[in-house]
């Protein structure tokens, strides 16, 4: 089945979800080819999430002790060039990447991917490498997506309005969706395997940022020492990757990244809650339906405002 995508390019039924025409191939391949490294950590969302702030809280507390306190990678470099994506963008090009030239550091790997669990390839499910993934309420991630499709239309094709669009993502037609299938295939998975997986919510990440990043180092398996507590590493991990600093950046202001989505478009707002300035009481009706009906004995709550 093909289905008109949002904004750049037609959707694909794969494997039970939708997927970009310009992504097909490139997952294919990572699917057969790559090949996981216990060591590797691996960075998963559903799109409009908070990919870029996982990826710079990822990379910072992971390699902390590679650069100096006062140089700071993202001055330099987008998130999503140092956490590249493995079917967006490692796989683009070439079949069979030399992934140990991909990462900024090899050990460990760090990558990241918008792949629903059920179809990540064996190796990384085999392996013991970790992944850590980070979800957010459908409500602030559709009007995310919304923005971000407006942003990327190509101007000979017409924009489905929201209320189509909204009807589209309820329906679970959006890139890499279903949303709540893909929520919940990692909830299951982190569930059943939390030393494998840890799941993180943007809610939570916004409300107590610190406890957020100890919890994510815990987990990588660098917890913070007491001495990098007292001289305010976290809070200095926290600080950079915060919204408000990437924004403004000037790497995150210019160019564009390996599909031809230009950096800033990754830096709106960052707000919990925008959703009550684009949602109808009927499309919050429909939604708040939705989630408990799809979240019904799973365990896993959202939060729709902080
Ligand atoms: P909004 O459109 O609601 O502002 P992704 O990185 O998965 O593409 O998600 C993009 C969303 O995360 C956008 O949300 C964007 O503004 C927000 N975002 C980007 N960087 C962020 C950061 N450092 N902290 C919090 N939110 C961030």
């Amino acid at each position: 089945p093909k289905e008109q995508g949002w904004s750049i390019s037609n959707l694909y039924l794969y494997q039970g979800f939708w997927c970009s025409a310009l992504t097909l191939k490139p997952l294919i391949s990572f699917q057969t080819h790559f090949q996981a490294f216990d060591s590797d950590v691996i960075v998963a969302t559903f799109p409009k999430c908070g990919t870029t702030w996982l990826k710079a809280l990822t990379f910072s507390t992971l390699y902390r002790d590679r650069f100096a306190r006062d140089e700071n990678p993202f001055l330099s470099s987008t998130p999503h060039q140092l956490v590249r994506f493995l079917e967006q963008d490692v796989y683009v090009n070439n079949p069979c990447p030399d992934l140990d030239n991909i990462c900024v550091y090899n050990k460990p790997r760090l990558f990241s991917t918008h792949v629903p669990y059920a179809s990540l390839p064996t190796s990384i499910k085999d392996s013991r490498c970790k992944i850590v993934y980070l979800c957010r309420n459908p409500m602030d991630m559709f009007v995310s997506l919304w923005h971000f499709a407006e942003k990327l239309r190509d101007e000979s094709k017409e924009l489905p309005s929201l209320d189509e669009a909204f009807d589209k993502s309820c329906r679970g037609i959006h890139a890499f969706g279903p949303f709540f299938d893909h929520v919940l295939g990692y909830w299951k998975a982190s569930q059943e395997n939390p030393d494998q997986i840890l799941f993180l919510k943007y809610e939570d990440l916004k409300e107590d940022i610190s406890c957020e990043v100890k919890q994510l180092a815990m987990f990588l398996g660098v917890p913070f020492t007491e001495d990098e507590e007292k001289q305010g590493v976290v809070e200095e991990i926290a600080k950079i990757c915060s919204f408000e600093e990437l924004k403004k950046l000037e790497v995150n202001n210019k160019g564009l990244d390996v599909i031809g989505i230009p950096h800033k478009d990754f830096f709106r707002k960052g707000k919990v809650g925008d959703w009550k300035n684009y949602l109808t009481p009927y499309m919050v009706e429909r939604l708040e339906k939705l989630i408990h009906q799809k979240l019904e004995s799973s365990g896993l709550t959202f939060r729709l405002s902080l």
